[in-house]
């Protein structure tokens, strides 16, 4: 391992090839932002475009802004330009809710698709949304139940009983990225489906939906999309699915003929009976200018930089704060993780989090020891990994966090 000092993360800095993108976002000047992966940093151009939409659409065009402005076609529009990010048809991506809402309408629509089967398969310790929204399918449509086993165990679990298979892409806490076409593949060969959770995973790590066979995905726009907080969300299902899957909430917006006001649903053909009520403008405008910051970026450079930002990162930790309490709970593998790191801190991470952010570097706790750091490809320097790597090792030798006022819990932690 090459020793790593301040000139030599300059150095990266300065070979950086889209270090130009930071420039696009409002970087506070105070804060070592780290928490990409929690809520994206917000794009320069998103002010003007959202105060553009608001004062001349809204406060000039008014309702004739969803013909004039085309406010109808942003759900499709949105999701067409995350389906590159994706590797997914421009056909195959909508924009429209909450990441929680749209794994309730995909995963019932297939669970019902799938008939008998009466299995959802998932891994202990997913996101918990994700295991809530399965427990309460499993509940409303009856005779159905969720069984979790690891990661690893998953491939062998799945049989003639597995009606769909729910997993996140990159684990929310570890940071582990699963085995797309693998999982992918040993489902469809039992006959059943798969349902992507790509949070973690959207603008962050390369994801090829069609070229690994998936079935059904969804993400959320407000972490490294940069869409803003609660953005809307997106959710993918291969063409060849479908006109088979019907959208348990069957409202107006994804009717085949919404403005025909009929008294009985029939889904719109394509992507679009995916959507269900009128979707929010000014938030789809924000989303539109995060995605657009990917914009001219190779993505290979991308994911490139990705890598090296988090090893760079677990490289200055090893070497700087070995001792000191904290256990890495992520792939040493860049190949094998998505864009954020954890490091577990058995005594108190809570309280070692609220150190860093009163010093001005800003991690996420991830409950119950888990400190998260994320990496931002389009934003995040290696100067950024460098401070924090000198303060979380400030933090620790010092035994900063057990300040009590670190110790106090707040809503969101
Ligand atoms: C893997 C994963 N799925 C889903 C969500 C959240 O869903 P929602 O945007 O509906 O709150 C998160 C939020 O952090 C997440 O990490």
């Amino acid at each position: 391992m090459m020793l790593m000092n301040l000139s030599t993360i300059q150095a990266l800095d300065a070979a950086d090839p889209l270090r130009h993108k930071r420039d696009d976002f409002v970087v506070p000047d105070h804060l070592t932002y780290l928490d990409g992966n929690s809520l994206g940093l917000l794009p320069k151009s998103t002010l003007e475009r959202v105060s553009r939409m608001i004062c001349r659409q809204w406060g000039g065009d008014a309702v004739m802004s969803w013909n004039i402005h085309g406010w109808i076609g942003l759900p499709q529009r949105l999701g067409a330009q995350i389906a590159p990010l994706i590797g997914a048809e421009a056909k195959e991506v909508i924009v429209a809710d909450s990441a929680s809402v749209n794994v309730f309408k995909l995963l019932a629509a297939a669970c019902k698709a799938q008939g008998s089967r009466t299995t959802i398969l998932s891994e202990p310790g997913n996101f918990p949304t994700d295991l809530y929204i399965a427990q309460g399918v499993a509940e409303l449509l009856q005779d159905r139940h969720v069984r979790t086993v690891c990661a690893e165990e998953i491939v062998a679990a799945i049989d003639a009983d597995t009606a769909v298979v729910l997993l996140t892409h990159v684990h929310y806490k570890s940071g582990r990225k699963l085995d797309m076409a693998a999982i992918t593949a040993a489902a469809h060969a039992k006959g059943a489906l798969v349902l992507w959770d790509l949070c973690h995973s959207a603008g962050a790590v390369p994801v090829n939906l069609n070229a690994c066979g998936a079935d059904l995905a969804i993400g959320c726009g407000y972490k490294f999309l940069n869409g803003g907080p609660g953005a809307p969300a997106f959710l993918f299902v291969a063409e060849a699915l479908q006109e088979s899957l019907r959208s348990p909430l069957s409202g107006w917006m994804g009717h085949a003929a919404p403005f025909a006001f009929d008294d009985d649903y029939v889904p719109a053909r394509g992507i679009g009976r995916f959507l269900c009520g009128t979707p929010s403008i000014i938030a789809m405008a924000a989303l539109e200018q995060g995605i657009a910051s990917f914009e001219g970026t190779d993505l290979e450079l991308l994911w490139q930089k990705a890598r090296q930002l988090s090893q760079t990162f677990i490289e200055l930790v090893d070497a700087k704060c070995s001792g000191l309490g904290l256990r890495l709970i992520s792939p040493r593998d860049p190949y094998a993780r998505g864009s954020h790191v954890s490091f577990a801190h058995d005594e108190d991470a809570y309280a070692v989090c609220q150190a860093l952010i009163a010093r001005g570097v800003i991690p996420d706790f991830r409950a119950p020891d888990a400190v998260r750091f994320g990496f931002t490809p389009l934003y995040t320097s290696f100067e950024d990994v460098w401070k924090a790597t000198e303060t979380l090792r400030d933090v620790l030798a010092q035994r900063a966090w057990e300040e009590p006022a670190y110790q106090v819990r707040a809503a969101v932690t």
